[in-house]
């Protein structure tokens, strides 16, 4: 029960990685104001609900655009009324528009992943952090992804809004974190949602070939992260970007052994 009572903003809460963090939120005591541009929101709340009754967490839902400026403010103004001063936001609320080779990647779907992931993030950032302030407390988490650090190949929206995202992470430090605030980036590799479980297992294989722990990250374990950065316990950590990747940044790389190359090539055969 380490957010007892704390009121933290998740956007993107009805998605994959989004749904537990909500879940393991409340199961830690938080009240939840869950925002979600779509109606899977509302099954969040619902399968959320036994959870956070037993942990005594209220739980406020709204639709909303986070790249609207104007929407997020009033959806805070309201989350705020239902449940008291905001004291954690989790940003987590993201898209891919576009996969397309970068000559070819779509004005408007370039424009749409730099709106959501990143000027998405940072209007939620502006509108809550007057109540941080006031609190001389608060937890702010930005879901970045490995894409900010290596690129993703024919997603060059999605990585330059990450990567952006990260800049935006080391501000918020460098400005507030006198004030009690912290900030931290997460940077999940290949997490097993629904829309990842959808993709072609040569994929997955091709992604999995290149991963140390070779197998796919899962949402709770992004949770577990995300519950310890909105916690008094992690104070210290600010303006940090986290991995939780299996190991993926690291170099794929094998000079020393034909064996292993081949095992690797032949993953998933
Ligand atoms: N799944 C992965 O492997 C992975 C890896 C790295 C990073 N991420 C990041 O994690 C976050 C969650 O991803 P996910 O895999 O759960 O995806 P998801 O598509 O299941 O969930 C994303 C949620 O964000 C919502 N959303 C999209 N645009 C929005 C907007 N304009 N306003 C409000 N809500 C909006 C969607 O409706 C959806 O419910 C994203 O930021 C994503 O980029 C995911």
């Amino acid at each position: 029960m380490r957010l007892q009572n704390k009121v933290i903003v998740v956007t993107g809460a009805g998605g994959g990685i989004g749904r537990s963090i909500a879940a393991r939120l409340a199961s830690e005591g938080a009240h939840l104001a869950l925002f979600d541009i779509g109606d899977s929101v509302d099954e969040t709340v619902a399968a959320i609900a036994e959870v956070a009754a037993g942990a005594g967490a209220h739980v406020h839902a709204a639709r909303v655009d986070v790249a609207d400026a104007a929407a997020v403010r009033d959806a805070v103004d309201r989350a705020r009324a239902a449940l008291g001063p905001v004291a954690g936001l989790v940003n987590n609320a993201g898209l891919t528009a576009n996969v397309a080779p970068l000559l070819r990647m779509a004005d408007d779907a370039w424009a749409r992943e730099l709106a959501v992931n990143l000027t998405g993030s940072f209007n939620l950032i502006r509108a809550v952090l007057p109540d941080m302030v006031a609190q001389r407390w608060g937890r702010i988490v930005n879901i970045s992804s490995a894409a900010a650090r290596g690129g993703l190949f024919r997603q060059a929206g999605y990585s330059a809004s990450k990567a952006g995202l990260l800049g935006l992470t080391r501000n918020v430090t460098l400005e507030f974190a006198d004030q009690g605030i912290t900030c931290n980036a997460i940077l999940p590799g290949l997490i097993e949602t629904p829309a990842v479980a959808k993709m072609p297992k040569v994929i997955t294989d091709y992604a999995l070939s290149l991963t140390p722990a070779r197998r796919l990250g899962q949402t709770d374990e992004i949770a577990a992260v995300v519950a310890f950065l909105c916690s008094d316990e992690s104070g210290y950590v600010n303006g940090a970007e986290i991995d939780v990747d299996g190991g993926g940044r690291l170099c794929p790389m094998v000079l020393g052994s034909v064996r292993e190359v081949e095992a690797r090539r032949d993953f998933g055969r």
